[in-house]
């Protein structure tokens, strides 16, 4: 199926859990991998991973299997995931237990998250036990990038999302404005290694 309909169906079927209505341009995904060095020790997470359109960019860094672990809510995209991306580890969970599923998996410790989940349309509490979990990766040394679209970017919840990590991380690196996404969006980026 094209992938521009997949993501289509997927927002229809969950608008606030899915945040947009096309997925990744590879502009966007060009920004969210940038400078990413992934390896066996330094284990990419991706979270929300969609259609795969970061992950069709992310598979050309990962060197082999142990140093990637994707999580994906949707099973019907996991579905799909699984037999476009035949050589990752995706699994179908949520991202509110990342530790648990990253510890299953027996894979090393994780250098990145690459978080593509929508947290400006997300239920509070689910945005709350996201982090929480991400806290968990922080604490042992990792980077976590996230994006934020323009259009949302002074909502309060996007507001409130950054003065929380800014507390907890410090002031975030932020990518130029990519104009060639739908909608145009920013990388941002707390490093905590
Ligand atoms: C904005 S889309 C991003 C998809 C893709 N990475 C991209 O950039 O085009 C967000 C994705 O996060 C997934 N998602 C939402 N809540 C989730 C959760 N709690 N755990 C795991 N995935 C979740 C949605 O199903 C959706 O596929």
């Amino acid at each position: 199926m094209n992938e521009n309909i997949e993501f289509l169906q997927a927002f229809l079927k969950n608008p606030a859990k899915v945040g947009s209505v096309k997925p990744s341009s590879p502009e966007l995904a060009a920004t969210m991998i940038e400078g990413l060095e992934p390896s066996a020790e330094n284990v990419v997470i991706e979270l929300g991973v969609g259609t795969g359109a970061i992950t069709k960019f992310l598979q050309n860094i990962v060197p082999d299997h142990r140093s990637y672990l994707g999580i994906e809510l949707d099973s019907a995209l996991v579905k799909n995931l699984r037999r476009n991306f035949p050589d990752l580890n995706i699994v179908c969970g949520n991202a509110m237990e990342t530790a648990a599923i990253h510890k299953r998996s027996g894979l090393g410790k994780v250098g990145y998250i690459v978080c593509c989940l929508p947290f400006v349309s997300l239920p509070a509490p689910v945005r709350t036990g996201v982090l929480e979990e991400v806290d968990e990766f922080m604490q042992q040394g990792c980077e976590f990038r996230t994006l934020q679209y323009a259009h949302g970017y002074y909502l309060p919840p996007a507001m409130k999302f950054r003065e929380l990590m800014r507390k907890r991380y410090g002031k975030e690196k932020r990518s130029p404005l990519v104009v060639r996404n739908v909608p145009p969006g920013y990388t941002l980026t707390w490093d905590s290694k």
